[in-house]
């Protein structure tokens, strides 16, 4: 990874941080498609690697935002299993290129306190990236602020796929019976179990798609699409999508009249956003 640094946070920016801070509803989980690093490239002239290596500064840079944010969970979609169809080549420099990101951010993680999870078949990347995976994920383990997962080899089809297949064992083993299956135990067999599901999804580069990314979880969640490569998706960007999140009213398939009276008697509303997922 490049060694340069992407710019500090600015006064300016721990301004438009403390007023979204202050208006009380940041998300809990901001699950991000990073789309453009290829297209960042080529507009530049240089080969779609350097669009990775610049991708890798904005990771940085969010993940430091979003611990500063207070927010609690962020899942990058950074190798999806469709991905490994790429030309060999991109294949293996996007994994050198996570691998060092790994082996030179962890130390930072740790200092800002960031705890690091993996989702998706680990066990089909080389084992040295794997090995950097447990590493990084070992070493942050108490880490109690974001907590950072790293979505590597997946795609929400294979995620849905792999929890039926253990259901069906689980069924035919007599742990569980084929009546116990609610949404609420298919949630417990995917990769992203305990986690709660993003309430914002980011895309990058201007694309309306969700590519196969967190099918089951992003049932509700709520979607801003950015114009910006991902070279370019910075803290400023972070916040504006935040920003537009908070004018959202989520509705989870009521009607607005009853959100208001459930704001208006708050154990209520406590209520309704518990069962509210149907
Ligand atoms: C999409 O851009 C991006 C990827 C497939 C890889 C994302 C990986 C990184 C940013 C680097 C490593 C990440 C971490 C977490 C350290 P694209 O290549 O599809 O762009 P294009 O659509 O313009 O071709």
């Amino acid at each position: 990874m490049s060694s340069r640094r992407v710019k500090q946070q600015t006064d300016a920016d721990k301004k438009l941080q403390e007023e979204l801070i202050n208006s009380g509803n940041i998300p809990n989980h901001i699950a991000v498609i990073m789309d453009g690093n290829g297209r960042w490239a080529k507009k530049r002239g240089l080969p779609r690697i350097a669009g990775h290596k610049e991708g890798v500064e904005s990771v940085r840079d969010i993940v430091e935002a979003s611990g500063q944010l207070g927010i609690k969970y962020l899942t990058l979609y950074a190798f999806s299993t469709e991905n490994w169809k790429r030309p060999k080549d991109e294949v293996s420099m996007l994994m050198r290129l996570l691998m060092r990101a790994l082996r030179n951010e962890t130390d930072k993680l740790c200092q800002n306190n960031v705890r690091v999870h993996a989702i998706g078949d680990i066990a089909s990347l080389p084992n040295e990236v794997q090995n950097e995976l447990y590493d990084a994920i070992k070493k942050t383990k108490k880490n109690t602020g974001l907590n950072l997962l790293l979505a590597l080899s997946y795609s929400g089809r294979w995620d849905i796929t792999n929890a039926l297949e253990k259901i069906v064992e689980d069924v035919k083993r007599g742990t569980i019976k084929s009546t116990d299956v609610t949404d609420s135990l298919i949630a417990q067999y995917l990769s992203t179990k305990d986690i709660p599901d993003p309430d914002l999804l980011i895309r990058t580069s201007g694309e309306f798609r969700i590519s196969n990314f967190l099918l089951w979880q992003l049932a509700y969640s709520e979607i801003f699409i950015s114009d910006l490569y991902w070279p370019e998706f910075r803290r400023r960007e972070l916040y504006r999508a935040i920003k537009d999140y908070q004018h959202r009213e989520r509705r989870f398939g009521m009607v607005s009249e009853q959100l208001k009276e459930a704001k208006r008697n708050s154990s209520l509303s406590s209520k309704i956003y518990r069962s509210a997922a149907f």
